[in-house]
């Protein structure tokens, strides 16, 4: 197969780097030096799923916390397919990513309604569940059931592409897909072992920033990238397109102890999660309290606050803010606005806030 640059990869490539002994040597390095993580003691097919969704763009040491708290408050596929929503956005809050969250409880309504409350052990029926990917399902089915079936995730295709010398685009779905067949005939009997040792090689040994640990890896004697002093330009990826950039301006509207805060439409970006009221584009201090009354608020006095900004995979929010104080209200919900007013323990113990507005949590 050619590739942009003319050179030729062949799937054989992943057989030859992933040699029995390749593998073996992995399985050996795996087994003494995996690290010692909550989900590592588990194979219940629920547990392993939770933990993948969480770990997707998230570090291992921000998970821990909410996977415990998670399977607390969520023991059973039972348990969070009948959660409260708001509870549900409560207990991701602060994971980012948050349809994850709504993805997982509509995929363990439907592993009820449809399996009789046990995941499925297929890596089709895994992948027609919400938010299971390919990578997903291949984690669930290998970590789970022991199936030899591929979890090629970026950590994964970056040892792959380094132990190949392959200069294909890992951008590239079609890359991603390629790799992951051609690891399909290798997988060894401890297929969930064979999966996380690739995970963990990727995370611990051949990482994406600085130099990989080449002198601990099991996979260096038949590395290419290692071989060939590649390591430093493997993989090759191509530019993500620029984020949109959006401004807003913040209204922390105060009402003697409460604040408002109003949910974010079902669909779309940080869907069901609850806000500070905003408007789009960047008012200037005359044009805040026209901004309030629209609301339906009668604004007393205002104060511009700190700026803020938020990175989402494909937006960036550029934030200006204004602290303002307003008439009394008689109720905790605003018909008019959509706000709820509420105290800041009220904030902390009920709705969920999603950290893009954390310059803001202290007004509260
Ligand atoms: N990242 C994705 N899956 C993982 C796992 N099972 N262990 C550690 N890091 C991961």
């Amino acid at each position: 197969m050619e590739n942009e640059v003319g050179l030729v990869w062949e799937p054989s490539a992943v057989g030859e780097a992933l040699s029995p002994e390749a593998v073996s040597a992995l399985l050996c390095w795996y087994a003494s030096n995996a690290r010692d993580l909550p989900w590592r003691h588990t194979r219940d097919p629920y547990r392993v799923w939770v933990s993948e969704i969480m770990l997707q763009q998230t570090r291992v040491e921000a998970v821990k916390p909410y996977y415990a708290r998670f399977l607390e408050a969520f023991p059973t596929v039972f348990d969070l397919a009948a959660a409260p929503e708001d509870q549900l956005l409560k207990l991701w809050e602060g994971l980012g990513y948050y349809s994850r969250a709504r993805n997982l409880q509509k995929a363990a309504q439907v592993i009820v309604r449809d399996y009789g409350g046990e995941m499925p052990a297929d890596e089709t029926l895994l992948r027609s569940l919400s938010g299971i990917g390919d990578y997903t399902a291949g984690a669930i089915a290998s970590i789970a059931f022991g199936l030899p079936v591929p979890a090629v995730d970026g950590n994964v295709l970056r040892v792959l592409s380094r132990v190949t010398g392959s200069r294909d685009d890992i951008a590239d779905p079609a890359v991603k897909s390629r790799f992951r067949e051609a690891l399909r005939p290798v997988i060894p009997a401890d297929a969930g072992s064979f999966a996380q040792a690739l995970i963990e090689i990727g995370a611990c040994v051949c990482v994406p920033n600085g130099d990989p640990k080449c002198a601990l890896c099991p996979l260096a004697p038949r590395c290419v990238a290692n071989r060939e002093n590649l390591t430093g330009i493997l993989p090759v990826k191509s530019a993500k397109k620029p984020r949109r950039i959006d401004n807003l301006t913040v209204l922390i509207l105060r009402d003697g102890p409460r604040t408002a805060v109003r949910k974010r439409p079902p669909s779309g970006l940080l869907a069901g999660l609850y806000e500070y009221p905003n408007v789009s584009g960047h008012l200037t201090p005359d044009e805040v309290p026209a901004a309030v009354r629209s609301m339906g608020f009668e604004p007393l006095c205002s104060t511009r606050i700190e700026d803020a900004g938020h990175v989402f995979t494909h937006i960036e929010w550029r934030m200006i803010a204004y602290l303002v104080q307003i008439a009394p209200t008689p109720c905790g919900y605003h018909p008019r606005s959509g706000c709820w007013l509420a105290s800041g323990d009220d904030l902390r113990a009920g709705y969920a806030l999603p950290s893009a507005f954390s310059a803001y949590f202290k007004y509260q």
